[in-house]
């Protein structure tokens, strides 16, 4: 790869999906993109701004290209894929003949490594032959390990914003830990087809948990536990709700530690001083203060004497938890500021 290319040319796979929206968007403000495409199934020909309203105050008025994944890999340097799960490994082979320099993907398909965990959680892999060959897109905690990296899957936005939470405390964790991660959700979360629980009517004054007897996020959870603290790795439950908001992820991770840990903020600052998009906060963190930005705020609290720790975090579950992680995990890869394409402010009120 060439860092200092400055005509790379992007494409989006399930480009009328939210994620695929925000990529679009991301992707047209990139300086480092020359030209950015976005493929459809169901909307070629029509303009991005019929499916993205935001799109309408564009001068130009792009259209979707038709999805073919040979063309799409043959006409793209970097391929993001926005899809839903199962289609990624679908096409996968049909994307690389193309030989483009990247493929980027924000679905589950690749983001496990072990084929028991992913079939456990999602059902049968139709390529399992390629579990393990992507980078571990969790952007501002793999920086380094993301830099050339040629596949990468981006973890799941309820993955992301536990993780972010877990990590600064790898080295205290142990398996009596028992964490526990209460986390809620807006409407954005569960994509652009409408179902009888994303429906504004049951969702817009509503507030329910879902998948409460076990999560597919959780299969990432414990393969990043157990890379981060070995044979003694707890297992994280992840008690997952709905709220009534369309963007953003609160999560809420609680964990038990045999050894107290008085001041655990300066486990957060410890993590994440260096790192532009993660931010510790003195207080707790205000969802409203990262949506429509690829930032996540977090902050800590330690109760019974140390013994037990609170970690709250806030993400855009569209941006930090797919769309602007991949963009970031893009910059990595190919070396460019990692800020480059996302130094949005969000809106607010919102
Ligand atoms: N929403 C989130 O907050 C979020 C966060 C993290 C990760 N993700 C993951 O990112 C991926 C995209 O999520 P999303 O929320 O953008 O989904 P979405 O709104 O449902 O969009 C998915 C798009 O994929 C295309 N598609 C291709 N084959 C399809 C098929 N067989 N059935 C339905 N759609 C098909 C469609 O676009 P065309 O009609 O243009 O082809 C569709 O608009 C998913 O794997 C999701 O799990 C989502």
């Amino acid at each position: 790869m060439n860092p200092t290319d400055t005509g790379l040319k992007a494409a989006v796979a399930g480009a009328t999906g939210y994620v695929g929206g925000e990529l679009l968007r991301l992707l047209s403000d990139h300086p480092r993109i020359a030209d950015v495409r976005g493929f459809s199934t169901t909307a070629a020909g029509r303009p991005w701004s019929e499916i993205h309203p935001n799109f309408l105050n564009r001068p130009d008025q792009p259209v979707f290209d038709a999805f073919d994944a040979g063309r799409v890999g043959e006409w793209a340097d970097i391929v993001f894929l926005a899809l839903p799960h199962g289609e990624s490994q679908l096409i996968i082979e049909a994307i690389e003949e193309g030989s483009p320099e990247l493929v980027v993907d924000t679905a589950a398909d690749f983001r496990l490594n072990d084929l028991d965990l992913a079939e456990g959680a999602y059902g049968e892999h139709q390529k399992p032959e390629l579990l393990g060959s992507f980078a571990n897109g969790l952007a501002d905690i793999e920086a380094d390990a993301l830099a050339g990296a040629t596949r990468i899957a981006i973890p799941g936005c309820f993955a992301t914003a536990t993780m972010l939470s877990l990590w600064p405390l790898a080295s205290v964790l142990s398996a009596e830990s028992h964490p526990v991660c209460w986390a809620a959700t807006g409407s954005s979360g569960s994509g652009a087809n409408a179902k009888t629980t994303t429906h504004h009517p049951f969702r817009a004054h509503n507030f329910y948990g879902y998948s409460l007897g076990g999560h597919r996020h959780e299969a990432e959870l414990e393969e990043r536990l157990s890379e981060w603290c070995g044979p003694s790795a707890p297992s994280c439950s992840l008690l997952t709700h709905s709220a009534p908001m369309i963007r953003g992820i609160h999560a809420t991770l609680r964990v038990r530690l045999a050894d107290p840990v008085d001041e655990p903020m300066e486990l957060l600052y410890a993590a994440y001083s260096d790192r532009p998009f993660v931010h510790a906060l003195d207080q707790p963190p205000r969802l409203a203060s990262v949506v429509g930005t690829n930032h996540a705020h977090i902050h800590a609290v330690a109760r019974d004497d140390g013994h037990e720790v609170l970690v709250l975090t806030v993400i855009d579950n569209l941006i930090k938890g797919a769309a602007g992680q991949a963009v970031q995990a893009m910059n990595l890869s190919f070396g460019f500021t990692e800020t480059a394409g996302l130094e949005q402010m969000g809106i607010a009120p919102c």
